[in-house]
């Protein structure tokens, strides 16, 4: 593929009605990835040099969507929805700036490898005009057929517009087209509407292509691949094939899930070697958890990264720019938010970090809480190397506990610890010798009252 240029036209201007959603098809996500940004990836990992995504002309909402996915994009709008060699069409300034391979893509098919838009690519380097992306549907209604003869595509024809003895053909029409940059003006500038929906088929650039004396093949892929969302149960199972992917890919790379079809992954969750995971854990987008690292059951890890050998859980909650060091142990009902825990930090039971940094070797005792909002701002708080935190203490923000300091248990603290010192932010416990006693007697002898207590 090296030296040959590529565009990819990412066709996204469909109204989606049958997700029955207020968000744009598109924007909806799987494995934490919106399926337009699923795409643009697979892009991306194809080597494609330039992306252009044509989106319908009500689609504000997809401008940081794909400028986050793929910078380099550009977007045109499609005025009227037309037909998908008019949506094509829409994106011609950028087919204009002439490329070798122009790759035309649906946003709703987000299983899309990078390797196989490579193989479209390879034929077109192979000399073909135009290659399509057939399958074999298990239910073909709806699908264009793919008319061949031996190796050679002849054309293709839309369910609507197919005769019996066509809608017989197994292979249909992925979506997935590519083109040669030399001739896709000359052969979309001649197709026409002249069908039962009045549109304009990209499809019928096969049998022009033909006519032009111009080669057209088919490639074949799976039906996972190819499989196109149009509503919340299509959404859905292709959740579940997504995750079946990324789930055996953590496996391949030596990362041990002890159920794993109860791990759910995102996209771009990187798991290091020897990585364990056990049963039930939820990683939403933006987690590296690095080598020999243990994540236990029930833990919910989004934005965060953690260490190597750190133990995660169970019942964990890392938030966004949650960074555990190495060793670090944050153990059941613990929630940690943009917070840095250095190694061999520990906060296991009943705690909040959020907006703090915890030194080397610290220990967060249960039920600990930085208090990191007054109302109006966040504030944040400091505990140093080798410090003890006493069970059941509110840390009152902006506070910084000084290294190897202790705050004893219960205490409320508002003012900074030196190193070393302790600190007791509670009141002076008061005994009442025999009080308890006087009160049993009082009960049996049916008063009501209770004892003095000065
Ligand atoms: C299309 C193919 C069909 C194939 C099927 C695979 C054509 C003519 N037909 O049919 O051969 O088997 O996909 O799923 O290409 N779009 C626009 N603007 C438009 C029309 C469509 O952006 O004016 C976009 C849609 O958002 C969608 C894609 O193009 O992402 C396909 O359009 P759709 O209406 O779903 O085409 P199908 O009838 O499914
Ligand atoms: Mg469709």
């Amino acid at each position: 593929m090296t030296g040959r240029t590529c565009l990819a036209i990412v066709l996204a201007a469909g109204e989606g009605t049958r997700m029955r959603s207020a968000r744009p098809k598109v924007l909806h996500a799987i494995a934490g990835r919106s399926l337009l940004a699923h795409v643009l990836a697979a892009i991306g990992g194809a080597g494609s040099t330039r992306a252009a995504v044509v989106v319908g002309p009500d689609h504000d909402a997809f401008g940081a969507e794909v400028r986050a996915a793929y910078p380099k994009a550009d977007i045109f709008v499609q005025t009227e929805r037309r037909g998908t060699a008019h949506a094509v069409l829409a994106a011609r300034a950028a087919i204009e700036r002439g490329v070798d391979d122009v790759l035309v893509i649906f946003g709703d098919t987000p299983l899309i490898r990078a390797q196989t838009l490579a193989r479209l690519r390879a034929a077109l380097a192979d000399g073909a005009a135009v290659v399509v992306l057939g399958f074999k549907p298990t239910d073909p209604t709806g699908y264009g057929r793919l008319v061949t003869d031996g190796d050679r595509l002849i054309r293709v024809v839309e369910h609507a517009d197919a005769s019996d003895s066509e809608r017989a053909i197994p292979l249909c029409n992925g979506g997935l087209m590519a083109f040669s940059g030399k001739t896709v003006l000359p052969i979309l500038d001649q197709i026409g509407n002249d069908n039962r929906k009045h549109e304009f088929y990209l499809t019928d650039a096969v049998a022009i292509a033909r006519a032009m004396n111009l080669r057209s093949v088919a490639l074949e892929v799976t039906e996972d691949e190819v499989r196109g969302i149009n509503t919340k149960a299509q959404l859905a199972q292709a959740e579940a094939a997504m995750q079946q992917r990324l789930r055996q890919a953590a496996l391949e790379a030596g990362v041990t899930l002890v159920a794993p079809e109860t791990v759910h992954l995102a996209a771009d969750t990187e798991l290091g070697r020897d990585v364990v995971i056990e049963p039930y854990v939820v990683f939403g987008p933006g987690v590296v958890v690095e080598e020999g690292a243990t994540i236990r059951s029930f833990s919910h890890i989004h934005g965060a990264h953690v260490g190597k050998r750190a133990i995660v859980g169970p019942f964990a909650r890392l938030r966004p720019g949650a960074n555990l060091g190495e060793a670090v142990h944050v153990g059941n009902f613990v929630e940690v938010k943009e917070a840095q825990l250095e190694a061999g930090a520990k906060a296991n039971h009943l705690t909040y970090i959020g907006d703090a940094r915890v030194g080397e070797g610290a220990n967060v005792g249960a039920g600990t809480i930085t208090c990191n909002y007054d109302g109006e701002a966040k504030h944040r708080t400091e505990i140093g190397k080798g410090a003890f935190i006493g069970s059941n203490s509110a840390l009152v923000a902006p506070v910084k506990i000084g290294d190897g300091a202790y705050v004893g248990s219960g205490s409320v603290i508002t003012n900074d610890v030196p190193a070393g010192s302790l600190a007791l932010g509670r009141g002076r416990q008061i005994v009442k010798e025999g009080w308890a006693k006087r009160l049993r007697e009082l009960k049996s002898m049916g008063k009501r009252k209770q004892p003095a207590s000065d």
